[in-house]
């Protein structure tokens, strides 16, 4: 008895811990099918058209803003780390609001960048903000 007890305990943990490393595997499958072709599998974009996520201060300081530029698009002119880039980026209005937050809790941690976990709620609430 106690050792099924015990069983049982230890496959929730390991569940938890799968969980836990799923959502950043499947942030970075959508990020490499998704982003990557213009921004690079490694987040450095291209120089002088394509913005990088990768060390940007720009994704660091617009987190609540990035859920909205996936989902919609951006245009105009846009500065990332001092440079100036100003190319329409298309808005890809198929990912769920669940794969928007994989996606973004995944390139946080990407390639040393540092910026935290950005919880469901700030996803769903910035996009409620840029809702046409
Ligand atoms: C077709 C090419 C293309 C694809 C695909 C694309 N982007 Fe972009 N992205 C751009 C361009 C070009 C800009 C600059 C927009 C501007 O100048 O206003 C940009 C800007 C950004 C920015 C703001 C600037 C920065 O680099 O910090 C973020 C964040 C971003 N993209 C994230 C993503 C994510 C996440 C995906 C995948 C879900 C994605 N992009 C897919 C081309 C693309």
């Amino acid at each position: 008895m106690k050792s099924k007890v015990l069983l049982f305990l230890f496959s929730l943990c390991f569940f938890f811990f799968d969980c836990e490393s799923n959502r950043h595997q499947q942030g970075e499958i959508l990020y490499l099918n998704f982003c990557a072709s213009c921004h690079m599998d490694d987040g450095t974009g291209l120089a002088g058209n394509i913005p990088p996520l990768a060390q940007s201060d720009y994704v660091s300081q617009n987190q609540g803003r990035l859920a909205c530029i996936i989902r919609y698009g951006m245009e105009g002119e846009v500065v990332v780390n001092g440079k100036t880039y100003q190319n329409p980026m298309a808005g890809i209005p198929q990912l769920s609001e669940f794969e928007i937050a994989n996606i973004i809790n995944y390139v946080n941690q990407a390639w040393g960048n540092d910026y935290g976990y950005l919880p469901m709620n700030v996803v769903r609430d910035g996009l409620e903000e840029c809702r046409e």
